[in-house]
């Protein structure tokens, strides 16, 4: 088929060389810059791998707590930013506001700004780590029409994050450790993914060149979509839609039809043709969080974990190699927290936020190329115009 190779979805085609993260889908593994997720997730934390995903190593005790003071100086969005949200609805999707802000911030650092500088690089990294739980929190304190909370630097990147949702000026939020770790934990397992349909946005972007806030916005753009980030949110739709354990046969069997769109949303993965190492970290969690919240026995929790056991005997998922993925634990977790289940994508994109800006970095660090992929024309051929 003429001079390109055919590759729709990229199934077979390396964009790219990168040194960050590593993925073994037949054998479930998930390495950041050689480290285990799974080792990560038990005794790292979600600033440390973002320090590891940046630089390459993990930081000294020193490193790390100059790495975690340095992102708590730049929590704050500039005031003038509070107006943007002003201009929707008050009923619009979160995400929807996530692009357009995290886009507006190209407008504050801009004309300074030289990408090919590394310090540069990295401020802009600091900037996005801290920033976006911030936005994040603003964009659902204006949903339910709450005044904006600003950070609050003596809590942990957790417990500001999930202060600047909860806390309101009459009532402060009260950290837990249980809900604190938890949401770590998901920070950390979304980290990085290598090149998902998201990073590979944001490296496209970033490679002409363009202001690395309005590449994040774009990564924020393809993770929107049921496919990608917005999974986690899927899920729990679909759970809700399912009401009762004795409705999943339907369901799986709707999910089998060739002639139904219906898929089991936070089953299968491009990569992974085994349990998706996340997943398996996630689960435990879940299973951790619930019971110490002593809400084992929620309705949607026992249909997950039905759907989960029929799912995975059921031959059409076992011959496609069809397991949960991580967004089927995540969104279980989230609405435990208290997580409203419109938020979810949104944090997923603050935590995969660290890893769009390592790789714009480290596209920017060596010699690039802008990304121009060709197509193969199907259209009409060149004809005369009617005179
Ligand atoms: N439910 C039912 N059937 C499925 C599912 C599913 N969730 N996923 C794949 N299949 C079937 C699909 O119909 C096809 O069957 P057949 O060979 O008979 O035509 C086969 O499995 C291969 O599917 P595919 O669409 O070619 O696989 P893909 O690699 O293009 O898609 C995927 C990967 C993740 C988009 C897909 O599995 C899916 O839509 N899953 C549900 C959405 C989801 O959970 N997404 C989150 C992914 S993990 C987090 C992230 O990366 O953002």
């Amino acid at each position: 088929r003429g001079l390109f190779t055919y590759d729709p979805g990229f199934v077979s085609t390396a964009a790219c060389e990168s040194s960050i993260t590593y993925i073994d889908g037949d054998q479930g593994i998930l390495l950041h810059r050689g480290y285990p997720i799974e080792q990560l997730a038990k005794h790292s934390d979600y600033l440390e791998t973002c320090y590891l995903l940046l630089n390459g190593e993990l930081p000294t005790a020193e490193q790390k707590e100059q790495f975690v003071n340095t992102i708590k100086n730049h929590t704050m969005v500039h005031q003038q930013m509070t107006h943007f949200f002003n201009g929707f609805r008050r009923d619009a999707h979160p995400m929807a506001i996530m692009v357009a802000v995290v886009g507006a911030l190209s407008a504050f650092y801009h004309d300074s700004l030289d990408i090919d500088d590394p310090h540069h690089r990295e401020v802009c990294a600091y900037r996005l780590i801290a920033k976006m739980p911030t936005i994040a929190a603003m964009c659902y304190k204006y949903s339910i029409g709450q005044p904006f909370q600003y950070p609050q630097n003596d809590l942990n990147y957790a417990d500001n994050f999930l202060h600047m949702m909860f806390g309101t000026p009459c009532a402060t939020y009260v950290p837990n450790p249980i809900l604190s770790k938890a949401m770590d934990r998901i920070f950390l397992l979304h980290a990085d993914h290598e090149q998902n349909a998201s990073t590979s946005t944001v490296r496209l972007a970033g490679s002409s060149g363009a202001n690395p806030f309005a590449c994040i916005a774009s990564g924020v753009a393809a993770l929107w979509g049921p496919a990608h980030g917005g999974a986690n949110e899927a899920v729990l739709q679909m759970l809700e839609e399912i009401g009762d354990e004795a409705n999943i046969p339907e369901f799986i069997q709707r999910a089998k039809d060739p002639d139904d769109d219906f898929r089991l949303m936070g089953f299968g993965h491009r990569v992974y043709r085994n349990f998706d190492p996340r997943a398996k970290v996630m689960k435990q969690a879940c299973d951790e969080v619930l019971a110490e919240l002593g809400i084992e026995n929620d309705p949607l929790l026992k249909i997950a974990k039905r759907l989960e056991q029929i799912a995975l005997e059921d031959e059409y998922f076992v011959q496609r190699k069809l397991y949960p993925n991580v967004d089927f634990y995540s969104g279980i977790i989230l609405k435990a927290i208290g997580i409203p289940t419109n938020m979810f994508t949104v944090i997923f994109a603050l935590s995969r936020t660290i890893g769009w800006i390592s790789h714009w970095s480290e596209f920017h660090s060596s010699p690039n190329k802008i990304g121009r992929p060709r197509q193969l024309y199907t259209g009409q051929k060149q004809r005369d115009y009617p005179e």
